[in-house]
Order: C-alpha cells, then sequence, then structure tokens
C-alpha cells in the first residue's frame, strides 16, 4: 500500500510520522520502502543518523528523482511518502499514485486553511482516478485540556467534503523531536510513555491488517 503523508504547511510533522510509521512498521514484520521527496531531507538525513548509530533495523530511504511515480509501485510491503510543498511536481506525481493520504495538521486555523487548499492539489493530480482516501488528523495537539485549539481544529477538519478526521491526535511532546534529533523511534526512546501509548493507537487504526498479522504470528510462537 502507498501512503502519502502529505500537506502544504511546513512543519506539520510529515518526516515525524513517516519515520516513526515506518519503524512500527518494521518492527511489525512489514517491508517499508520510505520515500523523502523533500529538497531539505529531513527524513534521509534521519535515516543517516540512525545508520550511523548502527540501530537496526535500518530504514530504507529512496529520493524519487525525476519521473518517480512507476517506482512507488514495484516495492513489495509498506510504501511511505514524505512530502511537502517545496517540490510540487513530486508531490503531485505521489498523490496521484496514492492509495491514500495522511495529513498532519498543527491545531491552528492557519493549518486548517492550508488543508482546504491543499485537497484542490489533490483533485488535479488525480484528475483521472478516484481521489484516494484523505485522512487528517491534529498533531502536535496541546496537552493541557484548557486549549481549546485542538478541539477547534478537529471540528474545522471534521467540516471538511472529503477529508475523514482520524480518531486520534499525537500531542506535543518532546519524545518526537528527540526521535528525530536522535535516529530512534519514539518506541525505541521509551517502552511505556503516553507518546509511545498514542502513536501505538494511531499506528494500529491505520494497519490494522498488520496488527492481525502480528497478533497471528505471536499466536503461533505461543502454541510452539
Ligand atoms: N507531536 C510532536 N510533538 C513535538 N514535536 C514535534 C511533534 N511533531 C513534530 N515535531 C517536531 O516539529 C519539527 C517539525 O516536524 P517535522 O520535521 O516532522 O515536520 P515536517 O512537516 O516534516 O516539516 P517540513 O515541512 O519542514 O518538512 C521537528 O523538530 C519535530 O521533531
Ligand atoms: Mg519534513
Amino acid at each position: 500500500m502507498i501512503t502519502v503523508v502529505a500537506n502544504l504547511k511546513g512543519g506539520s510533522g510529515k518526516s515525524t510520522v513517516v519515520f516513526n510509521l515506518g519503524l512500527w512498521l518494521q518492527n511489525c514484520g512489514q517491508p517499508v520502502a520510505a520515500y523523502d521527496l523533500d529538497p531539505q531531507q529531513t527524513l534521509s538525513d534521519v535515516a543517516e543518523v540512525r545508520r550511523e548509530e548502527g540501530y537496526a533495523p535500518p530504514l530504507q530511504v529512496y529520493q524519487g528523482k525525476g519521473n518517480f511515480a512507476e517506482q512507488l509501485s514495484i516495492h513489495p510491503g509498506q510504501v511511505l511518502v514524505d512530502v511537502g510543498a517545496a517540490n510540487m511536481d513530486a508531490m503531485k506525481q505521489a498523490l496521484s499514485m496514492a492509495d491514500r493520504i495522511i495529513i498532519p495538521v498543527p491545531p491552528s486555523q492557519p493549518d486548517v486553511w492550508a488543508t482546504q487548499r491543499f485537497l484542490n492539489i489533490v483533485q488535479e493530480a488525480t484528475v483521472d482516478k478516484p481521489v484516494p482516501k484523505m485522512l487528517a488528523f491534529v498533531n502536535r495537539a496541546d496537552t493541557h485540556h484548557a486549549v481549546r485549539e485542538s478541539d477547534e481544529t478537529d471540528e474545522a477538519l471534521e467540516a471538511i467534503p472529503g477529508i475523514e478526521r482520524l480518531p486520534y491526535r499525537l500531542h506535543q511532546r518532546t519524545i518526537y523531536r528527540r526521535s528525530l534529533s536522535e535516529g530512534q523511534s519514539i518506541f525505541e526512546l521509551s517502552r511505556r510513555s503516553k507518546a509511545v501509548e498514542e502513536f501505538r493507537l494511531f499506528a494500529e487504526f491505520l494497519y490494522p491488517e498488520v496488527l492481525v498479522n502480528k497478533k497471528r504470528e505471536l499466536k503461533a510462537e505461543e502454541g510452539q
């Protein structure tokens, strides 16, 4: 399955989500090919840090040069694409191949507006085919309940036609920043924490079939 993690605004958490989802999937036994289509190359850099530090397994990151769209469909297992507005041609190529699009949205009105505009780009990129499923969620949600922005952003996302709002949020937590700077997933940095728990629920919701396979394997191991 080709999952594109994208949106128009920078800093919303695309690379963080791709890096951690990629490592979570690998940990569940899934082969993963990650594509870094951003000229900033954050995902490539963090995968390089991981390799240099010797954390296993490495995350295989491809760059996707030129007309790379067809390449996305040759990988067995899961394909994750990290792309932002800095490379619109690459973004459109990726969107045209996407089975689904995951859209991280920080809790602010400008981010909601940018998400609405992003839908136009998805429509342009997928004129000849059905529009892929679009799943938006609030990333960097405030951990204080009194702050209303995340609720308001959820409500605004729900009101955008064509978008499904994920029933999970990722909150603003330092462990996500550490994950990118240290080249380890949040699961490797902490066995138990609120971040690990919220990300596990988020990942299991996105990949229910992976969870079913994993449970089946664990049962088979127990039976041996
Ligand atoms: N839930 C979170 N809590 C705390 N920090 C976060 C969270 N999500 C992302 N960050 C941090 O915010 C910064 C931007 O995140 P990230 O690089 O993943 O966003 P991006 O959408 O890929 O940005 P860009 O558009 O620049 O590629 C990073 O330092 C990252 O560690
Ligand atoms: Mg990025």
